[in-house]
């Protein structure tokens, strides 16, 4: 009798166990490779599908790339990309819960890397949902990054009009020095919370393709008997972030200026404003979607709800190193970038529990602790900014 009772109990064990394999595209980037670390603690198992961008990872990164480093022993590892379908299904095998981070990642570059981007974001997304709707396989849950920049220039409430969502800024108010959202000619609009209901129009082709892998997946996932689940990131940093990528990261693109002793030139006039969320809070609420079933269906902001200025950020990470470079407002600006957005947590507080636990403050002392242990990159920005110029982007 005991004997199998005690075996029922293994059985239970092993199939909970094997209810815990869960494949991470693009594992080996910044958010991906701390997740994954996070989930082998939790006793998970981890593939990741990961082509090891050079832009993300350098020309030599199984040599090179601390993420991919950090992760390369404790994980499955496939160097392959999601625009194949060999490799997704290679990766698929016996897989539980998939978590799609793969991408092409910058908004300013996707503005004229139109067909890679669609094609990595989108098209890899179709491919993935094309084999699970014509297969048999085990996947009972998909998370994927979404990101606020579906909502372009987001939110905000006109004395008389009410909630509206300003369309992009027009470039000759702009050229003008006028970089302040209007709607409809209206200017006195108050800036609010972006709540999950809000309009999607994303301004920029990366934001078009988030908000395209986020429809596929909670359009088709419930179909096929798979919980979908959405999470739409605002500007996350921290530990880990790649230090010489010059297209995307803000933090750790003044950081690399900074250090190689690089005077910062800020965009408009610096008053633009974003929700900077530590990366262990949006671990954190990524673990909360995989794991609870009251996440399944839906989609979620993850951001702190602070609106931090392009100027302070600056400002705050020459004080932390102690780097004495100018800063200069050049008035310039990128087709593409919006003013402002902060996450509205209310969904994401009242469905998942979740809470943000590092706000800007404490963030940046945790996030240039690390930086300052790392070696100093090469500052890339003019070559991007150089490619926005030629292509009409920088203005
Ligand atoms: N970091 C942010 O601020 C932020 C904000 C909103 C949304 N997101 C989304 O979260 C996800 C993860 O972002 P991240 O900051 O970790 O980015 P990241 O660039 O650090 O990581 C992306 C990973 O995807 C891999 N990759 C790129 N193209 C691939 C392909 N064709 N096939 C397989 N792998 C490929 C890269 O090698 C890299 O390891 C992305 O989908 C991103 O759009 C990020």
């Amino acid at each position: 009798m005991r004997n199998q009772k005690n075996g029922k109990e293994q059985i239970i064990k092993e199939n909970l166990y094997n209810m815990k394999n869960i494949l991470i595209t693009g594992g080996a980037g910044f958010i991906g490779s701390n997740l994954s670390l996070a989930l082998i603690d939790k006793g998970y198992k981890i593939t990741i599908l990961d082509n090891l961008s050079p832009q993300i990872h350098g020309e030599n990164p199984i040599e090179t790339s601390p993420l991919y480093k950090s992760i390369k022993d404790k994980v499955t590892f496939i160097k392959g990309t999601v625009t194949s379908r060999d490799d997704w299904e290679k990766a698929l095998q016996n897989q539980h819960i998939i978590v799609h981070f793969a991408a092409e990642t910058g908004t300013g570059q996707s503005m004229y890397c139109i067909e890679k981007y669609t094609e990595v974001n989108i098209q890899g997304t179709a491919i993935m949902l094309d084999i699970l709707a014509n297969s048999k396989h085990n996947v009972h849950k998909i998370v994927v990054a979404s990101s606020r920049s579906i909502y372009g220039e987001g939110k905000y409430v006109h004395p008389e009009l009410g909630e509206v969502y300003p369309k992009h800024r027009d470039e000759n108010d702009m050229l003008s020095g006028d970089f302040e959202v209007k709607y409809d000619g209206f200017s006195d609009l108050e800036l609010v919370a972006t709540t999950e209901e809000s309009k999607i129009h994303p301004s920029s082709v990366y934001g078009i393709t988030k908000q395209n892998q986020e429809q596929m997946i909670m359009t088709v996932c419930p179909t096929i008997s798979i919980a979908p689940v959405a999470f739409r990131y605002q500007n996350v940093y921290g530990p880990g972030q790649s230090l010489s990528n010059p297209y995307t990261g803000i933090l750790s693109i003044f950081s690399t200026q900074i250090r190689n002793g690089n005077g910062i030139q800020i965009f408009e006039d610096g008053k633009e404003t974003r929700d900077f969320v530590y990366i262990s809070d949006v671990v954190d609420a990524t673990i909360l979607g995989i794991e609870k079933d009251s996440a399944n269906g839906e989609v979620f902001n993850v951001g702190t709800g602070e609106a931090i200025d392009v100027l302070t950020v600056a400002n705050t990470l020459i004080d932390s190193y102690k780097i004495d470079v100018p800063v200069t407002i050049t008035g310039r600006f990128r087709l593409g970038d919006i003013r402002h957005n902060f996450a509205d947590l209310t969904k994401i507080n009242n469905l998942l529990d979740f809470k943000p636990k590092v706000f800007f403050k404490e963030g940046i002392k945790q996030f240039t602790k690390w930086v300052l242990k790392q070696e100093i990159q090469k500052d890339e920005l003019s070559t991007s900014l150089e490619e926005m110029k030629r292509k009409g982007l920088l203005k």
